[in-house]
This record gives structure tokens, sequence and C-alpha cells, in this order.
């Protein structure tokens, strides 16, 4: 028979416990218990503060993510597509964009990207394969993103089901090739929206997540932004002037900016539509009070 140990003889000794066997199976349940009970204080102490700091993490990217509206255009909402699984059509003077399954699939998502592919796509508008993305994936807004909120953004992606739906190739003219759009990547450097460090909470809100200039700002004919016309408007999207003047949201008070922003009720007691609903829905009514605040604050003229 194995000697007990020296602890439970001793304890055996105190306790006046004689039935060895009785016992024994006791202390086996006892050692057992004391075991998990063990483990799982050395789970808490490890694994439940990096558990909650994941959270954290993904709550803050659930927010990046609906500050920026990446649902709208990665979901086929019309098509009852799967969340964030792509396919939704996107209709632009250029063709048909299509947009890619963006859910943490292996094979037909984006599972298999590290944290620096992930950032590159959003700030350089390139594929890990090197091949150049077209601004109907609004990069050129996104660029100026922090990196802590582009970690956040992709924890939050990743916590989301994989859905496995290959991507849709895009319908296009026919000079949209890779070449064209390297040299339209380098010409709008170059003329000029550039990247720009946001001066203040608004100015990030307005220009980088939200991306409002990328439907409100006219382009030229190349479909470069004109930003010296900044949300001025743009025609052929419908989307109305929203620039601090008269003809703009100059005279617009903030209650009726907010119920814009909350509801998409409009001061005349319609309720704005498509685009601008999409924007309501998924977006702007998520935001919170202080993020309007500071996001009306930036579109009020700049006091110099
Ligand atoms: C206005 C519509 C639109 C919005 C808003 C949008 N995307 Fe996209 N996205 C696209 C399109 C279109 C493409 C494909 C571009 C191409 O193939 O050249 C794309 C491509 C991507 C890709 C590359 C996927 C791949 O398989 O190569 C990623 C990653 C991505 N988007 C993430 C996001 C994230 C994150 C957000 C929110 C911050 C977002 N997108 C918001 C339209 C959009
Ligand atoms: C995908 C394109 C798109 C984006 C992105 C977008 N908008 Fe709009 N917006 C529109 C369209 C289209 C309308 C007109 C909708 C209607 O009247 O039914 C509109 C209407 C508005 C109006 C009402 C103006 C008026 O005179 O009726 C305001 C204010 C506005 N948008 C602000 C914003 C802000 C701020 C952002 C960024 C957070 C933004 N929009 C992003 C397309 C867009």
């Amino acid at each position: 028979m194995r000697q007990l140990p020296q602890v439970i003889q001793e304890e055996r000794r105190l306790t006046g416990i004689s039935h060895q066997a009785a016992y024994k199976s006791d202390m086996a349940l006892i050692m057992t218990c004391s075991t998990s009970f063990f483990s799982l204080l050395l789970l808490l102490a490890f694994a439940l503060p990096a558990a909650a700091e994941d959270r954290e993490l993904v709550d803050k990217g659930r927010y990046i993510f609906q500050l920026a509206n990446c649902y709208a255009c990665h979901t086929d909402v019309e098509n009852d597509g799967a969340d964030l699984a792509g396919g939704r059509a996107l209709e632009t003077d250029f063709g048909t964009f299509y947009t890619p399954n963006i859910t943490p699939d292996q094979a037909t998502g984006i599972g298999a990207w590290t944290d620096e592919q992930f950032i590159t796509a959003l700030t350089r508008g390139t594929a890990p394969d090197g091949r150049h993305y077209y601004p109907s994936f609004p990069y050129l807004s996104y660029r100026d993103m922090t990196e802590e909120d582009m970690l956040a953004l992709k924890a939050y992606l990743f916590s989301q089901p994989a859905v496995s739906e290959p991507n849709k190739p895009h319908v296009l003219a026919w000079y949209l090739s890779q070449p064209t759009l390297v040299l339209w990547k380098y010409l709008n450097d170059w003329l000029g929206a550039g990247t720009a460090e946001s001066t203040s909470r608004g100015d990030y809100l307005i220009n980088t997540l939200g991306h409002c200039n990328e439907c409100h700002t006219p382009r030229n004919r190349l479909g470069m932004l004109q930003m010296q016309h900044r949300l001025q408007g743009n025609e052929s999207l419908s989307a109305p002037d929203i620039s601090p003047t008269p003809a703009g949201i100059g005279n617009w008070s903030d209650e009726e900016l907010t119920d814009l922003f909350r509801y998409g009720a409009l001061p005349d007691g319609d309720y704005v539509a498509d685009h601008m609903g999409e924007v309501v829905d998924y977006s702007t009514s998520q935001w919170s009070d202080e993020d309007l605040i500071e996001a009306i604050r930036y579109l009020r003229p700049k006091k110099n």
C-alpha cells in the first residue's frame, strides 16, 4: 500500500478518523476539489483580466466600426446577405463595385490577415498581395485613422462570425486597370488631398471616420475630391451642400442637426432617405452625445 503523504497522516492523527478507505476517498475528493479550485484561481488571476482587456478592445472596436459605418457597404442588406460578408453592389460612374467579405473567414474573408496587412489596407489602399484598391473603398478618408483605433476595429471584426462567401468581381469601365489606378492614386496625392492629422475630435469624426467628404464634397472629372469646395455637395450622388453657409446648414440649429443625426429627421418634417438614411441607421444614430456635439461644432464656421 502506498504511504499517505506526511501532512495527511498528520491530519488523520489530529482528526482521529480511523476508517481508512472512506478517509481516502474523502481526501481524493478534497484534493480534486482543491486542485480545481486552485486552477480556477489561477485562471481568474491570469485569464480574466486578459479576457476583460479583450472585451474592452472589442467594445472600443465596435464603436469605431459604427463611427466609420463599415457595415453599410460590406453587407448586402437588400439581398439578405450575411453581416459583413460583402457582395453589396455600389453603382458609380465608373462601373459597379462589389464589396468584399470582411468576416474572419480564413479562405474567403480576411481571417488570415495580420495587423500590419489590415492597417496597410486602410491607410495605403493596398491588399496583402500588393494589389491596389479602388477609392470606392474610402481609404483616402480612413488613412488618417489612429493605429490604436484600427487595431480595435480589427479586434472587433475578428470577434464576429466567419462567413464563407467568395468575393464577386467588379464590373468596371475598360480603362480602370491597375496601372491607371496607381497613376490616379499618385496624381490624387500630388494634387493635394494628402494625409492630414486631425486637429480636433470633430475633424476626426467628420473627415476621417465619418468620411462625410466622400459623398458631400464635389469631385472633378477624374473622380478626385475637390477639397477647395469641401462639403459643398455632390449632385451626382444627390448629396446636398452641408457647408456652414446659408446654402448649406448655416441656418440649421444645433437641435435640428441633432435630430437629423439621431433620427434622420429633417427640419421640414420629412426624413432623409437612401444613402443618408443608411448613414443615420448604422452610424450617426449610434454616436455618443459627446461625439455628436463635437461633430456639430466642427460643421460650424471656423472661428479664427
Ligand atoms: C463606401 C463603401 C465602403 C465603406 C464605408 C467601407 N468599405 Fe471596405 N471596401 C469597399 C470596397 C468597394 C472595397 C473593394 C475595393 C477594391 O476591390 O478595389 C473594400 C475593401 C475593403 C477591404 C479589403 C478586403 C480584401 O479582401 O481585400 C477591407 C479590409 C475593408 N474594405 C474594410 C473596411 C472597413 C474596416 C471599413 C470601415 C472602417 C470599410 N471597409 C468601409 C467599400 C467600403
Ligand atoms: C454615402 C453617402 C453619404 C455619406 C457618407 C454621408 N452623407 Fe449626408 N447625405 C447624403 C445624401 C444622399 C443626403 C440627402 C438625403 C435626403 O435628402 O434624403 C444627405 C443629407 C445630409 C444632411 C441633410 C442636408 C439637407 O440639406 O437636407 C446632412 C446635414 C448630412 N447629410 C450630413 C452628413 C454628415 C455629417 C456625414 C458624415 C458623418 C454624412 N452626411 C455622410 C449622403 C451621404
